[in-house]
């Protein structure tokens, strides 16, 4: 039995992983448990690079370092808690994954695409998932979703880092139709939440 993969991806504040914590509740209403997973993160090995690669005190980390960090959580999260449980053909919805990694150290920090996707190709075991969610939505509102909490290392970054992020993610949305899924991230939560659930439940993996 083959399980299926679903990856949430959108600039800060878009209100992702609200929406993931309503669908792994209905699934689990309807009989079908999921593992939901974030990343960087997952296993600790992967948690313990997410407080690295977080943490607002480390501001001589390189872009290379962070790139290579991001995949390393990347690799352990795959291969020790993603492909088991969909092995077991488990549902996974994981909090980003690498279309992050594109948006981000690709289209933000500026490296070499080509080698980016060489790196996801080996820290991800050739995993790709089943459907993307991509919420949308402009760089300002994020931000003033987030409020005036302690900001991460990465959300620290100025507004045009979030714009180029926004942008490569309309991009890659635009080139793989047949994975991502656009959602207008200004919806209310119960509208996102039917959408949602509906391209789940519909998925020809499900079926
Ligand atoms: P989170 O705040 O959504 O948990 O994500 C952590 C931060 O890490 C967020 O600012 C996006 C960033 N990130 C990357 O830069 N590259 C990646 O590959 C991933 C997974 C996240």
């Amino acid at each position: 039995m083959k399980g299926l993969f679903v990856t949430f991806e959108g600039i800060e504040g878009s209100g992702k992983s609200t929406q993931m914590k309503m669908l792994a509740a209905k699934l689990e209403e309807l009989g079908k448990p999921s593992l939901l997973t974030r990343e960087p993160g997952g296993p600790p090995i992967a948690e313990s690079i997410r407080a690295l690669l977080l943490d607002p005190g480390n501001k001589e980390m390189l872009r290379e370092t962070e790139l290579l960090l991001y995949s390393a959580s990347r690799a352990q999260h795959t291969g020790q808690w993603i492909l088991p449980a969909l092995r077991e053909g488990k549902i996974v919805l994981c909090d980003r994954y690498y279309d992050s990694t594109i948006a981000y150290q690709g289209a933000a920090r500026e490296q070499n695409l080509d080698f980016i996707a060489v790196l996801t190709r080996f820290s991800t075991f050739n995993t790709v998932p089943d459907i993307t969610f991509l919420f949308d939505l402009p760089v300002e509102e994020g931000f003033a979703r987030i409020g005036h909490r302690q900001l991460d290392r990465l959300e620290q970054e100025d507004r045009s880092f979030h714009e180029r992020v926004r942008q490569q993610y309309l991009l890659l949305a635009k080139e793989q139709p047949g994975r991502f899924v656009v959602l207008d991230a200004t919806l209310s939560p119960m509208e996102l939440h039917k959408l949602i659930i509906n391209q789940v439940l519909t998925h020809r993996s499900l079926k």
